[in-house]
C-alpha cells in the first residue's frame, strides 16, 4: 500500500483529484468505481474544476456506484443517486448512459446483484475504485461480518452506520436500515483503489492499515490487494 498523509482536507480532496484525473488522461475511457460521503465532497469539487478547464473529461467514462440505500427511489433527495447527481454528474461530461447505480427499490434483488457483477465485468473490470472507511472499518456497506463477501449483495446496517448516516435524514427513524452494496470480493477485483479518509478515521486507518486482516475489520482485506493508495490526513 502507497500511504500519503495530506496536511488537511483541502490537500486530500487535491490530491486525490489528480490521481483520478492522471487515470483519466492515461485511459479516457475508464471504468471508475464511486463512492459517496462526506469525505469524497471536496474530491468531487476538485475533479469537476479540473472538468471544466478541460483537463479531463468524462466522456468516454463508465462509473459503477459503491452502495445505495434499500427502499429509496434514485430520485429521492438523499440517496446516493442524488447525492452523485450533485456533486458530480451533472456537472461533468459523462453520458447518462454510461453511469451504473445499485437499484434500491430492485424487486429481485438477487437478479439485480447478479446483473450488477455482469455490467461491471462486460465493461471491463474496475479500472480505479474510490473508497471511503467507517470508523467500524466497513468499506461500501461492507459491515464487519463473520466472512468476507464475494460480490454485490443486500446488507442489514450495523448500528453505528445508522447513527453515522443519520445525520442526513430528517429523524433516525427515516433512515434506512439495509443497503445494496458491492462485495468485499468486487472491491477487491478492482485494479486500482484510492481510499481517502478524513482526520476522525485516523484511528480506522491505522488499524486497517496495520492491524490483523479479518473479516470483523473489512477494510483490513486491503493489505492483501496490490495496488492501493491510501490518502489520510490527521
Ligand atoms: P464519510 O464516511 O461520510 O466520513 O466519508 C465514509 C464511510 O463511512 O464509508
Amino acid at each position: 500500500m502507497e500511504i500519503i498523509r495530506a496536511p488537511n482536507y483541502e490537500d486530500l480532496s487535491k490530491k486525490a483529484a489528480i490521481i483520478i484525473a492522471s487515470q483519466l488522461i492515461q485511459k479516457p475511457q475508464s471504468v471508475l468505481g464511486l463512492a459517496t460521503g462526506g469525505t469524497p465532497e471536496g474530491l468531487y469539487m476538485e475533479i469537476v474544476k479540473l472538468a471544466e478547464n478541460g483537463t479531463i473529461s468524462f466522456a468516454q467514462v463508465q462509473s459503477f456506484n459503491l452502495d445505495e440505500y434499500y427502499g429509496l427511489a434514485a430520485s429521492h433527495p438523499q440517496s446516493y443517486h442524488s447525492y452523485m447527481q450533485k456533486h458530480l454528474f451533472s456537472k461533468v461530461d459523462i453520458k447518462q448512459e454510461n453511469i451504473h447505480f445499485p437499484d434500491g427499490m430492485a424487486s429481485d434483488m438477487q437478479m439485480f446483484c447478479n446483473c450488477y457483477e455482469q455490467a461491471m465485468g462486460n465493461a471491463g473490470g474496475i479500472d480505479l475504485q474510490i473508497l471511503g472507511i467507517g470508523h467500524n472499518g466497513h468499506i461500501g456497506f461492507n459491515e464487519p461480518a463473520n466472512c468476507f463477501s464475494a460480490s454485490t449483495h443486500l446488507v442489514s446496517l450495523a448500528e453505528s452506520t445508522i447513527a453515522a448516516n443519520s445525520r442526513y435524514f430528517d429523524s433516525s427513524a427515516d433512515m434506512p436500515r439495509k443497503a445494496i452494496t458491492m462485495g468485499i470480493g468486487t472491491i477487491m477485483r478492482a485494479k486500482r483503489i484510492l481510499l481517502i479518509a478524513s482526520a476522525s478515521k485516523r484511528a480506522a486507518v491505522e488499524r486497517m492499515l496495520y492491524g490483523p486482516v479479518t473479516p470483523k475489520f473489512p477494510a483490513s482485506i486491503l493489505q492483501y490487494h496490490t495496488n492501493v493508495q491510501v490518502i489520510y490526513y490527521g
